[in-house]
This record gives C-alpha cells, sequence and structure tokens, in this order.
C-alpha cells in the first residue's frame, strides 16, 4: 500500500464512522498558543475541543496533521524517528468512548490494513498514586484477544505540563525477524505504531486533576511508522514517502546510512518548516531551523562534499507538495494551507536555504580567522566556547567542527 492509499483507507474509514475529515493546519500553534514552539501531535489544535468546547464540524473528526518533536532531535537516524512527521488522527470529542475508538483501530489495522493479529500486542495504563488502572481498554483488548501489557507512566498521554490528558492505549507492532516473542517494554522490534488517549482529567498549573466535563477520546498513528510497516521495509527511510530523496541524495552525496538519513530529514523538514513561514534566527522556531540546516552544512563542509547548491528543484517541488503547502502544487488535497503570510514557492525556499548556506561559511571562515590567533595550547573549555560565542558569535558546534 503507497502513501496515498494508506491515508485514504485511513480517512475512509473513519469518514464511512461518522467522522468529518478535518483539514490539515501549519506546523505553527494556534495564534496565542505559545506553550510550544510547533505542533507535536494532531490534537494540539484541537485543544479548546478537548476541553469542552463544541467543534464547528461535529464530534467525530479525523486528520492528517503534520507533526514536529524538537524531543525526537537526538533519535534522528535510527530507523524510526523522524524531525517532521505525520500523524494519522481521529478524534471523539464528548461522543463515543475509549472501547470504542480501540475496537474501530483493531478493525482497521487488521482488515483495512491487513495485519495479522499475531504481529499485534498493546500496552494499557495500570495505574498510579493519583488514578486507577484503565479497567475498560483491558477488558476491551482482552474481549479482542490481543495481548496486553499493563505499564505505568509510560501510558499517561498529556501535550505538556498542563491541560487534558489521561491513561493511553498503545499499539505496538512486530518490526523483527521471526516468530513475535517477548512484551513492548521489553523487545525494540515491538514498534509502537498508534497511540489512543482516553482525555478525562484536564491538569492544572498546581498538578492536581480534574475530571473533564466530558470524555473525548483522542488517537494518532504515524503514518511513516505504518508505511514501514505495510511495505515491510526496515526503516521509514525506505518507504515511498521519500523516494525521490532516496533516488537523488546518494547521487549528490556519498554518505554513511546515519548521515544519509540525518542530511535527508533535515533538509526536508528544513524545507517543510520555511513552508509554514518560518525564518533561521537566534531564537524560537528559527533556531530549530537554523539547528537543522547547520547540522546539514556541517556534516557536507566535513566530508567536503559539494553544498547545498545541488539540491534539485525537485526536491523542493515534491516536498511542499506533498505537505500540501506549493501556491501551485496539488498536494494530497488534505494539506491545505493555513496562512499566506510568506510566498511559498520551491525558489523561496532556496533561496532562504542558500542564503543560510552563506552565512554558515562566512561564519567559518571568521571562526577560522579567530581560532588561528588563539593562545597556543588554550584548552577549548566551557568558558572558552562561551567566550567565541558571546564575544565573536562562534556557536560551540562550529568551533567543534573547526577544531577537528
Ligand atoms: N496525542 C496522542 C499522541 O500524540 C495521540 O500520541
Amino acid at each position: 500500500m503507497n502513501t496515498h492509499e494508506t491515508i485514504s483507507t485511513f480517512l475512509d474509514f473513519y469518514r464511512e464512522h461518522g467522522h468529518e475529515i478535518s483539514p490539515s493546519q501549519s506546523l505553527l500553534p494556534p495564534h496565542g498558543d505559545d506553550s510550544v514552539l510547533f505542533t507535536t501531535s494532531g490534537m494540539h489544535h484541537l485543544t479548546p475541543h478537548l476541553l469542552g468546547r463544541p467543534h464547528p464540524l461535529g464530534r467525530r473528526l479525523s486528520s492528517v496533521q503534520r507533526c514536529l518533536r524538537t524531543t525526537d532531535l537526538d533519535e534522528v537516524g535510527d530507523p524510526t524517528h523522524l524531525t517532521v512527521f505525520e500523524m494519522l488522527g481521529s478524534w471523539s470529542l464528548g461522543d463515543y468512548g475509549g472501547g470504542q475508538s480501540l475496537r474501530w483501530g483493531h478493525r482497521l489495522l487488521r482488515e483495512g490494513f491487513g495485519l495479522p493479529p499475531e504481529s499485534l500486542y498493546v500496552t494499557v495504563f495500570g495505574g498510579d498514586d493519583q488514578t486507577g488502572p484503565d479497567v475498560e481498554s483491558l477488558h476491551t483488548w482482552q474481549d479482542l484477544g490481543v495481548p496486553v501489557e499493563l505499564l505505568g507512566k509510560d501510558n499517561w498521554w498529556s501535550n505538556g505540563p498542563t491541560g487534558p490528558c489521561g491513561p493511553d492505549s498503545e499499539i505496538f507492532v512486530w518490526t523483527g525477524s521471526g516468530v513475535p516473542r517477548d512484551t513492548p517494554s521489553t523487545n525494540p522490534d515491538w514498534v509502537e505504531v498508534w497511540n489512543h488517549v482516553m482525555m478525562r482529567f484536564e491538569r492544572l498549573p498546581d498538578g492536581s486533576l480534574v475530571p473533564l466535563p466530558r470524555l473525548s477520546v483522542d488517537t494518532g498513528m504515524g503514518l511513516e511508522r505504518l508505511l514501514t510497516v505495510l511495505q515491510g521495509k526496515d526503516s521509514v527511510y525506505e518507504t515511498d514517502v521519500f523516494e525521490p530523496w532516496q533516488q537523488t541524495v546518494p547521487t549528490l552525496w556519498p554518505l554513511d546510512t546515519r548521515e544519509h538519513r540525518v542530511v535527508v530529514d533535515h533538509l526536508r523538514s528544513g524545507i517543510v518548516v520555511i513552508g509554514d513561514g518560518v525564518q533561521p534566527s537566534n531564537t524560537g522556531r528559527g533556531y530549530v531551523l537554523r539547528r537543522l540546516l547547520r547540522r546539514v552544512l556541517t556534516i557536507l563542509w566535513s566530508g567536503n562534499h559539494p553544498l547545498l547548491d545541488e539540491l534539485p528543484l525537485d526536491l523542493y517541488i515534491h516536498t511542499l507538495d506533498h505537505f500540501g503547502q506549493s501556491q501551485t502544487g496539488t498536494g494530497t488535497g488534505i494539506g491545505t494551507r493555513t496562512d499566506t503570510s510568506t510566498s511559498v514557492t520551491p525558489e523561496n525556499i532556496r533561496h532562504v536555504i542558500l542564503d543560510e548556506q552563506r552565512r554558515f561559511l562566512q561564519m567559518l571562515d571568521r571562526g577560522h580567522k579567530v581560532l588561528s590567533r588563539r593562545p597556543r595550547g588554550q584548552v577549548l573549555d566551557g568558558p572558552t566556547l562561551r567566550f567565541l560565542h558571546e564575544t565573536h558569535g562562534l556557536p560551540p558546534e562550529i568551533v567543534e567542527v573547526l577544531s577537528l
């Protein structure tokens, strides 16, 4: 099943079960919401509705939402983590309960996506000192004949220190060789693909939990992880989402597997982030973007590879089109643009990236001069790195590259 078929299968299933398709939103949280830098989950833009405000599209929703988790940045390069990824989501806003959500999820995985029963394992919240175990989810899975592992805080979900939250049930798929064995918490070959959160509480700033006026359900499934399973691949990078990148990048730069993945991920993510209106800077979102681009430039520069002038416009076009950000592209029809602050064309985005490359090269040049003048034997310890950053504007990561 390719990406398009996978997304359609998901959305069609929920449409057939009375859900309205909610358009994809930007990676930037809604105006006035400064709780996170980027949209980290499909539910983010729905937070007020999970807390009780009626939604104009009704009480059953589904969507495909691009997300960015800065907490995952260090893991990018392994087989399952991406900086920007897409989440297939479904919501009951005070409508059906958690058991129904799990039963539909199970049917979709089994009948819609054809996953064999033995390839599934789930985890359920086993209770803690504030709330009891999630008995309804446990019984639902037992009825469905799916093996369950009861866990603690790993099965409690919230999008931040305050706001809607609750116990969750995570669905894992076996990705190892041979007969599935062990449990999700004891064998990393069980990969989490789908999370169903029973939104029962609101956490207040003092840490206390208040029951929500109505129970909602928030689910999120990682599209690229699901594709990895459905397409029988070893990593998200080998799924058809990345096809044009996989064909082109090795012809430009001979990199080892991890470097290759980081370069592909960070460039693609950089394009999407700029497409949502972010410019490189030294603070906030702009700094996240700058770090992504600098990490790519550092890999290429350290390996004596050609730099980003080589990146064909086709990859910019493909990425913007996939995420529905292109002003001219047709997109998937789901990723509707929601802000019009910047003119999003592949050429403009390339210009931003090449401008950042120019600054990076200027900084290397300056750094080279500064470092060659430093006293013999000076150790690059914390205070020296701070001095170089504050006085000469040389970030530690650049100093590190130059002193290799
Ligand atoms: N909001 C839940 C998550 O992101 C579904 O895992």
